[in-house]
C-alpha cells in the first residue's frame, strides 16, 4: 500500500500496481471506459492535454487542477460527465492533480490497473487470479495521506487477504481503517475527509456519492502503452 511520497520505498518492478484516486480520477476513468470510451490517455500537464487532444480525432480533453476544471480543457474530472451517450467511442485525454501524476511515476511495474469503488468486485476477482506482488497505489493529495484512497485500499486488502500474504503495515492499517468505517456507509465516513470538504465547497457532493457506490461499473481498466483501456 503506497503513496506517491513513499513510492521510492517500494519495489514496483514486476508487480501489479493498482492506481487508486477515489475522489475522483480513477472513478472517472472507470466510468468513462465502462460507458464505452475507447481509451483514456493520462497526461501529466494541461498543455500536453490540449496539444494531444487537438491532434487526435474523436477525442475530448478533460481534467482538473485543485479540483476545478483546468483552464483550456473542454471537460472536468467528474464521473457523471461521461455517460454512454456522450463518451461512447471517444478517447478521453485526461490530466489530474494527483491520479494521473501517480500513474506516470510508476515506471517498471509488470502491469498497471485502475481501482475504484465503481469496479471493486471485478478488480478483486481479477487480482485474485494473479501470482505477482500487488501494490495498492494511493494517489492521495499532493503527497499527503488521504482517507478515501486508503479506505478503498483497505477494502481490497480485506477481499484479498485470504489469498495473499499481507506483508506491510500500511496494508494492515488500510484494512483496519476499512474495518472501522461502518460497513458500506462510506460516504458518511468520508464526509470528514479533507478532499470531501474541498470538493463540497465546489458543490460536488453528488460526484463523491457516486464515487463510493460499489460495482456500478464492472470493468478493469489497464494501462497499455500510453493508453488506459478496458480489459
Ligand atoms: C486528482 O487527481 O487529484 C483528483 O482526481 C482531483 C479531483 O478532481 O477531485
Amino acid at each position: 500500500c503506497l503513496s506517491p511520497a513513499l513510492l521510492h520505498l517500494y519495489d514496483t518492478k514486476g508487480a501489479i500496481v493498482v492506481i487508486i484516486d477515489i475522489f475522483r480520477a480513477t472513478s472517472t476513468i472507470t466510468a468513462a471506459l465502462h460507458n464505452g470510451a475507447e481509451s483514456v490517455i493520462p497526461v501529466a500537464s494541461v498543455s500536453d492535454c490540449i496539444a494531444i487532444g487537438a491532434s487526435l480525432p474523436n477525442s475530448l480533453t478533460a481534467g482538473e487542477r485543485d479540483g476545478k476544471v483546468a483552464e483550456g480543457l473542454q471537460h472536468g474530472n467528474s464521473p457523471l460527465e461521461y455517460p454512454t451517450s456522450f463518451v461512447s467511442g471517444k478517447t478521453l485525454v485526461l490530466t489530474t492533480t494527483n491520479g494521473t501524476r501517480l500513474l506516470h511515476m510508476v515506471q517498471d511495474a509488470a502491469e498497471i490497473v485502475i481501482g475504484s469503488f465503481l469496479n471493486l468486485s471485478v478488480l478483486c476477482e481479477y487480482l485474485l487470479k494473479q501470482d505477482k506482488n500487488i501494490l495498492l497505489g494511493c494517489a492521495s493529495w499532493k503527497d499527503k495521506f488521504n482517507l478515501e484512497d486508503t479506505l478503498f485500499a483497505g477494502a481490497v486488502v480485506h477481499r484479498l487477504q485470504h489469498a495473499f500474504e499481507v506483508n506491510c503495515d500500511a496494508a494492515r492499517g488500510a484494512r483496519h481503517l476499512y474495518n472501522c468505517s461502518g460497513g458500506d456507509h462510506f460516504i458518511e465516513f468520508l464526509k470528514d475527509s479533507s478532499h470531501y470538504r474541498r470538493l463540497s465547497a465546489f458543490g460536488l457532493e453528488r460526484d463523491m456519492e457516486y464515487c463510493v457506490t460499489a460495482d456500478l461499473h464492472p470493468v478493469v481498466p489497464r494501462l497499455q502503452g500510453d493508453r488506459i483501456v478496458a480489459i
